[in-house]
């Protein structure tokens, strides 16, 4: 087990650059169960989660392997169907392997995916867009079980915007008889990518990133070389980071353009922001004023960065509110904040942070991977020592984070720690 020991009061300056995208890469992975051949995916980041899709692929049968950021994908030789527990109950993404492998070979056995640290993550949309699209699927010990001769395209509509269920029913899709359309689509941008991933090897897919996506199937699909998008919510994680330590932060080869909501809520808050095509500067704001916020589907406020939102709020001039409307309960970060002095009442979806002067270093654990980026934010400035459990959450999404971060002149380090 490891830890993090954070050293507050050192202002961030320099440039930091930005890793591959996690939740397109999850995506993207199970894409090339959809054709045999060999993949080369181009900006792939070395993270915990890339590492258990990888595995959960080579239980299936592909070879995966990832040198430097550029990953190669073997599926010649998938010749099982079935995602076991031990993987699935690691990564909630797995359940992405349902809709290829149901395209494909017309079988597919995947376990159902445990809740998380906040709250059940129900995947019936998932299943029931399965069933729309003419597959048989039952839950058996755990596991859901899905057949289908070839699937038939129809019209699916989700009663709530799901990156997952796009994704899956979009890969399910390509290769079915006729025209799937989905209504109320993720406009994420890591479905537009697997879309633009999928289009590439063959597919017929359009409206991407609109709420309405048609997927005309195809009768196969061929291997290609791609290469995937920056990390969005790494990319915010960082520039917060240089918001609340002070100083300057300039973050490369990012896309601006996944950000605006981020963006202009930093603004808000005091934060002078530049950005070009691949970059974005950001000068710290001599005071952090409050500003409220509400997640939303993208392009809205991400959701995966509403813990690190709170960490920098905690130290603002006054009041500010944030809602959570993705999920209920995702405030696991607020309790260990607190523990660094912060001011945070959570009431159902809203947590109402006071402004304070300081945060006091301590000791605190991390519950998931953005609970323990606010946590690290808080270290950052907290006086004294901040010493962050559980770290393995960290390198489940965020490459290298102590390399980068000290970079920009964090002084954080990395230890070995038997505590639990
Ligand atoms: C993706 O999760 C991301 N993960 C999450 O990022 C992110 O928080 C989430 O989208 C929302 O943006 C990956 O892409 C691997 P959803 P996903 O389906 O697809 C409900 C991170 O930190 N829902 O868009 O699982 C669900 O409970 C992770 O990188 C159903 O009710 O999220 C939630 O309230 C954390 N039934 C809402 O929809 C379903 O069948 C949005 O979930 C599926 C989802």
């Amino acid at each position: 087990m490891y830890k993090f020991i954070v050293k507050g009061g050192r202002r961030l300056s320099g440039e930091v650059s930005i890793s591959g995208a996690k939740n397109a890469s999850l995506a993207l992975m199970p894409a090339a169960l959809l054709a045999p051949g060999i993949f080369h995916i181009k900006n792939t980041p070395d993270l915990r989660d890339v590492a258990t899709m990888s595995r959960l692929l080579e239980t299936l049968g592909a070879k995966v392997t990832l040198d430097g950021k550029l990953q190669t994908i073997d599926t010649r030789g998938v010749k099982n169907f079935e995602a076991p527990y031990e993987l699935v109950k690691k990564m909630r993404a797995s359940i992405y392997v349902l809709g290829p492998l149901l395209a494909r070979y017309g079988y597919a056995k995947v376990s159902m995916p445990g809740g998380c640290a906040w709250g059940p993550r129900p995947v019936n949309l998932h299943i029931e867009g399965m069933q729309k699209l003419g597959a048989e699927v039952t839950l058996e010990a755990g596991y859901i079980v899905a057949r289908a001769k070839r699937l038939k395209g129809t019209h699916i509509s989700f009663d709530v915007s799901s990156v997952g269920a796009t994704g899956n029913i979009m890969m399910a899709a390509v290769l079915a008889e006729d025209t799937t359309t989905i209504s109320n689509a993720a406009l994420e941008p890591e479905i537009v990518a697997l879309g633009d991933f999928l289009n590439k090897m063959g597919a017929d897919i359009r409206g991407l990133g609109t709420p309405t996506i048609t997927i005309k199937g195809v009768k196969e699909l061929n291997p290609v070389d791609f290469e995937s998008l920056p990390d969005r919510i790494e990319t915010g994680t960082f520039l917060i980071a240089g918001a609340i330590a002070g100083g300057n932060v300039r973050a490369v080869n990012c896309e601006p353009d996944h950000l605006s909501a981020l963006l202009l809520k930093l603004e808000e808050a005091g934060a002078k922001v530049q950005s070009g095509k691949n970059w974005i500067e950001l000068e710290a704001p001599e005071a952090i004023r409050p500003v409220d916020v509400s997640t939303a589907p993208y392009p809205g406020f991400p959701t995966d960065m509403q813990a690190q939102w709170i960490a920098l709020m905690a130290l603002s001039t006054g009041s500010s509110v944030i809602a959570e409307t993705i999920y209920f309960d995702r405030f696991k970060h607020v309790p260990e904040l607190v523990r660094l002095g912060a001011d945070i009442e959570v009431k159902e979806n809203v947590a109402v942070v006071k402004g304070v002067r300081t945060l006091k270093g301590a000791k605190v654990m991390s519950t998931d991977l953005r609970a323990s980026a606010s946590l690290i934010i808080a270290g950052l400035v907290a006086e004294g020592t901040t010493e962050v459990l559980r770290i393995y959450h960290m390198d489940r999404g965020y490459e290298r984070i102590e390399e980068k971060l000290r970079g920009l002149g964090a002084d954080i380090e990395r230890v070995q720690s038997d505590e639990f």
